[in-house]
């Protein structure tokens, strides 16, 4: 279908089939690339081109010159298509941010968004202009590793973070120098492999598929996002990247997206594995012909593509539809007038102190306050504090997954941070030992633990069969606090883990996620009380692994709890309910919510909906107030408590606000057993809620 953009026609009509497909291959830099193949025009796409990944290790420019050298090959092509250079950027190139399960924590997309833009002009600078984020996977099994890079389990939260993230890092215009291409992966519906095993193959409903697992993208696509990729999941039968009800049906005929999609890694080839093709070519076919524009790294466009339209096999149309979407989007980000990256601006652009100063902030407000018994946090009146645990020296360890042009040197020690950060009269000793942790503790006035999992267990294919801390840390914490010294627990994890009794051994309890370049420095302000934690949980936490999956939305039991107790929806061996919910944390002080409104008793185009809200402690403090509904009836089964809007607030001790929600009647639409989207009469019951287990609760009618 011709486009109305001429260069991209006038280039078409110019390029031979075998320069087409070039278009289409994108090859992975770290295994080397054969000059030939970028002069003959065969590459339209290099990844991870530089920077440590490559084996050359860091680079003063973070990669530009490397960049440059191969675009410059690429342009001795006859028809000078620039090359795109790709990266996985999933939450900050050279300052790290928290991992994106820690961003979202936040509830925040505002900072989300600031530090998107960080992101890219760092990357830029390193000469890459693609990155293959946000990811924004629904993800509801915390023994699945990639959690960690997601938004966690709610829509409406992902929903808000995808268009903050592609607005940060794309901005306005994708061609100004310091703006990257945004990739919206894995879509779809990756987060659903079975037993939280990756690459797994999962299973959806219509509904569930787009009223959950594809709201955030549909989201990045209403932004703007010039790139998704397919995920590894076989979805219902049918793998992502073979998925013409995906791929083209809901993205481009339902959405209107008119960029590009990339396959992902070797998925391509991938289809002979998962039983869907016979081989290699007959994979081409079924991606091409279900809408993946781009074949990363398996080589199966560039080896057959030509060979398949030549005996009839491929449409050429379905080719030339294929290049004009990556020559489009080559377009956007300016590649055909500035191809090349200034090396100079390395030195300016990559960990400037505001970024630093941000991912410090950043990290402040992802961390979640757990437990706080006798406001023992912030810590004060101790003149002696014992600091332990395995991540007592972490500095890498704090970035968490995705992080290759994170450098370790750049991280202060976590405990050198806290030693930086504790008050005068504050004396901070440190075991690297359980022994040594054994012996010091009767001396000292309190005790903070390190603990967590090491990145190693976050991400791609790190899944566990048990969410309990690493093996000898539990032992470490019950051995502790059997000498009877206050213990605070910090938790560094990628993922929700079950704690269910190491809380019950600690005073107070901070999750920290993998905070990032800053996190020492943070974890100490907010440890000594010079900032407190902002952060609400984006992910149900579960008593037990055997509880998972488990989270908020849920559909209601036909037996609920508190239906006869004899029979109802629970494990024998386990009370049912999670050990910490959806949007749940504390703060150094407390709030009060009060005087429930709704502006009518029937939703008519829109309702106004407020509560007061109090901050009722001794400190200042911020509060994550959540608007929950519930659609009591409808003509197929709805989730017990849906999040439909947040706002965060800052207030004074005693402050009291009114916060006013608007809740718009199509917030209240979903996906009907025919297919069609639509709001039903009818009772809605309706929160002002700290999160999604509590709150002030109203109800109102859809006529
Ligand atoms: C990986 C991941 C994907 C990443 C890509 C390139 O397999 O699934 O998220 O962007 O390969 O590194």
């Amino acid at each position: 279908m011709p486009t109305s953009e001429p260069r991209i026609e006038s280039l078409l009509a110019q390029m031979t089939l075998e320069e087409k497909v070039g278009q289409l291959n994108q090859m992975n830099a770290r295994a080397g690339v054969d000059p030939d193949l970028l002069r003959a025009g065969h590459v339209g796409s290099l990844f991870n081109a530089s920077g440590p990944l490559t084996g050359q290790g860091f680079s003063d420019s973070g990669g530009a010159e490397l960049a440059n050298q191969l675009q410059r090959l690429a342009l001795e092509a006859r028809l000078k298509i620039p090359l795109l250079f790709g990266r996985d950027v999933i939450h900050g190139f050279r300052t790290v941010f928290p991992i994106p399960l820690g961003q979202a924590a936040a509830f925040d997309p505002g900072l989300a968004q600031e530090a998107a833009v960080v992101a890219a002009r760092e990357a830029t600078a390193g000469g890459i202009k693609w990155t293959f984020a946000p990811m924004l996977d629904i993800a509801r099994d915390p023994r699945w590793g990639r959690i960690a890079e997601g938004n966690g389990e709610d829509p409406l939260l992902g929903a808000r973070l995808a268009e903050a993230i592609v607005r940060g890092l794309q901005g306005q215009r994708m061609s100004d120098p310091d703006k990257l291409v945004a990739c919206a992966k894995h879509f779809a519906g990756y987060g659903t492999a079975e037993g939280g095993r990756d690459y797994e193959s999962g299973e959806l409903s219509d509904p569930t598929l787009r009223d959950v697992y594809l709201a955030p993208f549909e989201s990045a696509v209403r932004a703007g996002v010039g790139t998704l990729m397919a995920a590894f999941v076989d979805l219902n039968g049918m793998p992502a990247t073979a998925n013409r009800y995906l791929l083209s049906d809901i993205l481009r005929g339902e959405w209107g997206f008119d960029g590009f999609v990339v396959s992902d890694w070797e998925s391509v080839g991938e289809l002979v594995h998962h039983g869907l093709a016979a081989d290699a070519a007959h994979a081409a076919r079924l991606a091409l012909h279900a809408g993946v524009d781009m074949d990363m790294v398996a080589g199966t466009y560039l080896d057959t593509l030509a060979g398949s339209v030549r005996a009839g096999l491929v449409p050429l149309a379905e080719v030339d539809d294929a290049v004009r979407r990556i020559l489009r989007i080559k377009h956007r980000a300016g590649l055909f007038e500035n191809p090349f990256t200034d090396p100079a601006r390395a030195a300016r652009d990559l960990l400037a102190p505001q970024a630093r100063e941000l991912a410090r902030r950043f990290a402040r407000e992802s961390m979640v306050l757990l437990k706080n018994e006798a406001d023992l946090l912030p810590l004060r009146d101790v003149r002696r504090v014992l600091v332990a645990g395995p991540f007592l020296h972490a500095r890498g360890e704090l970035f968490g997954t995705w992080t290759p042009d994170g450098r370790a040197d750049d991280v202060v020690p976590l405990d050198q941070a806290l030693r930086q950060a504790a008050p005068g009269g504050v004396a901070l000793w440190f075991a690297d030992y359980a022994d040594q942790a054994l012996h010091m503790t009767p001396a000292v006035d309190a005790v903070v633990l390190l603990m967590g999992e090491h990145p190693v267990r976050s991400g791609e294919n790190c899944n566990v069969s048990d969410l309990g801390l690493p093996p000898g840390q539990a032992e470490l914490l019950l051995a502790v606090a059997a000498l009877g010294k206050p213990v605070v627990l910090v938790v560094f994890a990628g993922r929700p883990l079950v704690l269910t009794r190491e809380v019950a051994q600690a005073q107070a309890v901070l999750y920290a996620w993998h905070p990032g370049l800053e996190g020492g420095a943070a974890l100490g302000e907010v440890l000594f009380g010079l900032a407190a934690p902002g952060g609400r949980l984006p992910v149900t936490f579960p008593r037990a692994t055997g509880q998972v999956p488990i989270y908020y939305n849920h559909k209601s039991s036909g037996r609920p709890i508190g239906s006869d107790p004899r029979f109802l929806t629970r494990y024998n061996d386990l009370i049912p309910a999670p050990f910490f919910p959806f949007g749940y944390g504390l703060a150094y002080t407390t709030f009060a919510y009060d005087n429930l409104r709704l502006s009518g008793d029937v939703l008519r185009g829109r309702l106004e909906i407020s509560a007061e809200v109090t901050n009722s402690g001794p400190r200042a403090g911020r509060e994550v107030v959540q608007l929950y509904v519930r659609d009591v009836v409808g003509s197929l089964t709805r989730p017990v408590r849906e999040l439909k809007d947040f706002q965060a607030l800052e207030l004074g001790p005693g402050e009291t606000r009114r916060v006013t929600f608007v809740l718009e009647e199509e917030q209240l639409a979903f996906t009907r057993a025919d297919g069609t989207r639509g709001v039903e009469p009818g009772t809605f019951h309706v929160w002002v809620a700290p999160h999604s287990q509590g709150g002030l609760r109203g109800e109102f009618v859809m006529p």
